[in-house]
């Protein structure tokens, strides 16, 4: 696709809306107060908004590869920190999907260059719960992995700065564990229970939550 066609694309997307809302972009332009903090993958099949069936102005955004909420990576720090503390998000969603090539890789031994640091957060995943993981094979040890991984970065999530400061406040946004699947378009809910997380967590590294 040239770039000339995404500017077509563009002015009928525009026409469109403004057909249907004339008002719309001038809405947009006066702000925004979006109720859900997306983190998703970085993958070019799992756009945000448009998967939660959500336009411009619903939904803040933060897509990386294999959707990780490392506490050394201030962007997706920053990120945080504006929905939480400026934007007020009632809800943080950490979006997985399946077929997840970040995921898949951190299954090898491959050297991906500076892809392997990144990396490096989703084989932490894997050595915590690896008696589980070493049970399963092929598709449904990715499949399994994909899951865990986005449980542990909901986590991750709720022991951000961030995400304290708001909760001493009382003002804690409600974490989010979603698996998006390809195959179907449909959003999964796991559920993620942060308290009971964090306590498996605590009895796999043998310590008190
Ligand atoms: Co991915």
């Amino acid at each position: 696709m040239s770039t000339a066609a995404v500017f077509d694309n563009n002015k009928s997307w525009a026409n469109a809306i403004k057909k249907s809302n004339p008002d719309f972009f001038n809405n947009l332009a006066k702000g925004q107060d979006p109720d859900f903090l997306f983190i998703g993958c970085a993958d070019s099949r799992v756009p945000a908004a448009q998967v939660m069936g959500l336009g411009p102005g619903d939904v803040f955004v933060h897509r990386n590869v294999a959707n990780l909420v490392d506490h050394t990576d201030t962007n997706i720090q920053a990120v945080i920190e504006y929905a939480v503390a400026h934007l007020g998000v009632r809800h943080i969603v950490v979006c997985g999907h399946s077929g997840c090539g970040g995921v898949k890789a951190s299954l090898t031994h491959t050297d991906l260059g500076v892809l392997n640091p990144w990396i490096r957060v989703i084989k932490d995943v894997y050595y915590a719960h690896k008696a589980e993981l070493d049970a399963l094979e092929g598709e449904a040890r990715v499949a399994r992995l994909i899951e865990l991984n986005v449980m542990a970065q909901c986590l991750n999530v709720a022991k951000t700065t961030s995400v304290q400061a708001a909760t001493r406040e009382g003002k804690a946004p409600q974490i989010h564990g979603w698996v998006f699947h390809l195959e179907t378009g449909l959003l999964q809910d796991l559920e993620v229970d942060i308290a009971s997380e964090q306590q498996a967590m605590a009895d796999i590294f043998g310590v008190t939550a």
